[in-house]
């Protein structure tokens, strides 16, 4: 009877201590993101940008978590953009990226709010072009309007270019209003990030730059990476005109076949595999849920490194 005793009460011991442990998690996870929040010149609170494949999310260093694939509203204009978001969001995706530059930012705000989901639960990019820089307060306020979604959750720079110091410091004043949630540089390398940072109080949480099997980026990943800044890949697919080599290229095809997926779904997954996020763009339904359909496989170390040998250094586009 003492030793059913002693079991019981050894029992309820672990159960209140693994709890305790999870309390600790969670308050440590929060003070990291107040950290960086209140942390003004001091800049760069590295967190774990490693990606939650359960949640499919991904921990920014803002605190804020980010979805690990969304879709990406680049040619996409009007009601097309409308109905491909709402294809979208109706799939599960919940990251969704624009930019001024697009000319979208109405028909993604349209989607978003027509759409049935909670406000928090969708995360939008969006991005100040160079031309805005002179201005960005003005630029912020008009993509607050046109956006019309409460908040921005996350705001970048499109390009380097002449003021974006300044520009990035007034996005920096627009988190402290709350009125944009994280910021992130697009188009941003090594050197540039080398020049950048020290003259900024608040370390980006995301850069976005040209990624896919052709333009791998092998050097500039690991260095993003190494300031606790998540990596996300526009031209995933290789960006409209160059798909059809990508997709048909014989050792994607290849993989795609020894694991019943497509090329496109392989290409996805590889990015994730290497920690890039992806935001592939789309006005067809039947592609758009299929970017969405794979987590349930997953590339060996072989395969991983039969696309790694696929890198030619080859830019699509010139930024
Ligand atoms: N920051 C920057 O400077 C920058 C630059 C370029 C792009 N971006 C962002 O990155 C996003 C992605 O780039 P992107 O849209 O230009 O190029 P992408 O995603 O590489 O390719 C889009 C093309 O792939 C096709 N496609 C999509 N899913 C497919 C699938 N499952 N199977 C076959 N074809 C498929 C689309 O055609 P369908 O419509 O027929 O599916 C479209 O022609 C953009 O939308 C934009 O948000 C950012």
């Amino acid at each position: 009877m003492k030793r059913l005793f002693n079991l019981i009460l050894a029992c309820l011991l672990i159960v209140s201590l693994s709890a305790c442990g999870k309390q600790a998690e969670t308050e440590n996870d929060m003070t990291g993101g107040q950290e960086q929040q209140t942390q003004g010149g001091g800049n760069t609170v590295t967190g774990d940008i490693s990606f939650n494949f359960e949640t499919k999310t991904v921990l920014l260093n803002s605190g804020y978590e980010m979805p690990i694939y969304g879709i990406g509203t680049y040619s996409l204009t009007g009601d097309t953009c409308v109905e491909s978001v709402t294809v979208a969001l109706n799939n599960g995706v919940r990251l969704i990226d624009t930019a001024y530059m697009y000319h979208n930012e109405e028909s993604v705000g349209e989607a978003v709010r027509n759409s049935d989901i909670p406000r928090e639960e969708i995360f939008v990019i969006t991005k100040l072009y160079p031309n805005q820089f002179d201005h960005p307060e003005a630029a912020i306020e008009e993509a607050l309007a046109k956006l019309d979604i409460d908040y921005i959750d996350m705001m970048l720079l499109h390009h380097p270019g002449t003021g974006d110091v300044e520009a990035y410091l007034a996005m920096e004043k627009a988190v402290a209003d709350g009125k944009i949630r994280s910021l992130g540089l697009s188009n941003w390398y090594v050197e540039e990030l080398e020049e950048f940072l020290p003259q900024i109080n608040i370390t980006p949480a995301l850069v976005q730059n040209e990624i896919h099997p052709y333009y791998q980026e092998n050097d500039v990943i690991p260095y993003i990476h190494s300031l606790g800044i998540v990596v996300q890949g526009w031209y995933p697919l290789g960006g409209r005109g160059y798909t059809a080599e990508l997709l048909g290229n014989e050792i994607i095809s290849e993989i795609a076949t020894a694991h019943g997926k497509s090329s496109a779904q392989v290409i996805l997954r590889w990015n994730l595999q290497k920690g890039v996020v992806v935001i592939p763009g789309s006005s067809n339904p039947d592609h758009i849920q299929e970017n969405t359909e794979f987590f349930d496989f997953e590339l060996t170390e072989e395969e991983m490194e039969r696309m790694g040998a696929l890198d030619r250094g080859e830019k699509h586009d010139w930024y």
